[in-house]
């Protein structure tokens, strides 16, 4: 039976200690750190992200504030408030939750960000040192599942991890983070996307295998190799009526016949998403450090 990796418990760990360590910072240097999240439309996956987020911030008594607004809200207005909140002395992360509608371009959204805000890792000066190998702040998914892994001892360096999925936001730069050579890197990468051919026989090849497609079934048990560690990041908001909610979230591979296959496995839900969360919280509290001139 694989080992379950729970994002939920290592990030109930990992939030007890930076609510001590926002006691202190306020102790000693009379600072809170603040964040900002902009939120625009309803998609329910973001809908629920953002709730959890607020909900982790009040927890660890970080400052957030939640800017929330329709589908058709304006492009400039988007870029006048990231304007204010670059200004504002309170706030040390802003985050621009995506997907964005069809109207607002997010590279125009996400470079207006100051660098030393963007919490979030995605502005293109910090996607650039992170990829030297010095960054400021680390995307916090990625940043996330590499934490699960070290902190539940599965070794990253010299093993082959495939990532399935090439997005901005988990895919490339998970990629670029474990292929450093540094601790907590070393690893040998191979990134597939929908276009790579024969993908049974490489994700078989995996020792870690990610899945960040956000494609409900895109893989199957026989694809992975027995003994190997999954990691399940995409989810899907999928309609269920039998359900109080409504809907319920699924991953890109079922869980019960990968954990089969696998020696651990991140659960679909209380898997990676707590631990974005986690590190966001983490980025924030380090950027309030930075601000204030500590460590
Ligand atoms: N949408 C899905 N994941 C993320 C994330 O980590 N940050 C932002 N801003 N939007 C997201």
């Amino acid at each position: 039976m694989a080992k379950i990796l729970s994002g939920k418990e290592l990030s109930t760990k990992m939030r007890e200690e930076m609510k001590q360590e926002i006691v202190d910072l306020k102790d000693k240097y009379d600072i809170v750190p603040g964040l900002a999240v902009i939120l625009i439309g309803d998609d329910p996956g973001s809908l629920s992200y953002v709730r959890n987020k607020e909900k982790a911030c009040a927890s660890i008594g970080l400052v957030s504030r939640k800017y929330e607004f329709g589908a058709d809200y304006p492009e400039a207005d988007v870029l006048k408030l990231i304007d204010e909140l670059n200004q504002d002395k309170a706030i040390h992360g802003i985050l621009v939750q995506l997907p964005l509608p069809d109207h607002i371009s997010e590279n125009k959204v996400i470079s207006a960000i100051e660098p030393d805000k963007d919490v979030d890792g995605f502005h293109p000066i910090n996607i650039g040192k992170m990829m030297v190998g010095s960054p400021i702040f680390l995307p916090c998914t990625p940043y996330g599942i590499q934490q699960l892994l070290l902190r539940n001892n599965i070794e990253i360096e010299g093993s082959h991890v495939v990532i399935v999925g090439r997005s901005n936001i988990v895919g490339k730069p998970l990629a670029m983070i474990l292929v450093q050579k540094k601790p907590g890197g070393n690893a040998t990468v191979t990134l597939c996307h929908t276009r790579t051919r024969n993908m049974g026989d490489i994700t078989k090849s995996a020792d870690i295998l990610v899945l960040a497609a956000g494609k409900p079934n895109s893989v199957t048990a026989d694809m992975i190799k027995q003994g190997a560690v999954v990691i399940i990041v995409g989810q899907t908001w999928i309609e269920d009526k039998t359900r109080k909610s409504g809907h319920r979230v699924v991953g890109d591979v079922d869980f019960d016949e990968a954990s089969a296959k696998a020696s651990a496995i991140t659960p679909v839900t209380g898997g990676v998403g707590p631990m974005t969360i986690t590190m966001l919280l983490n980025n924030t509290i380090q950027s309030a450090k930075r601000y204030a001139g500590i460590e």
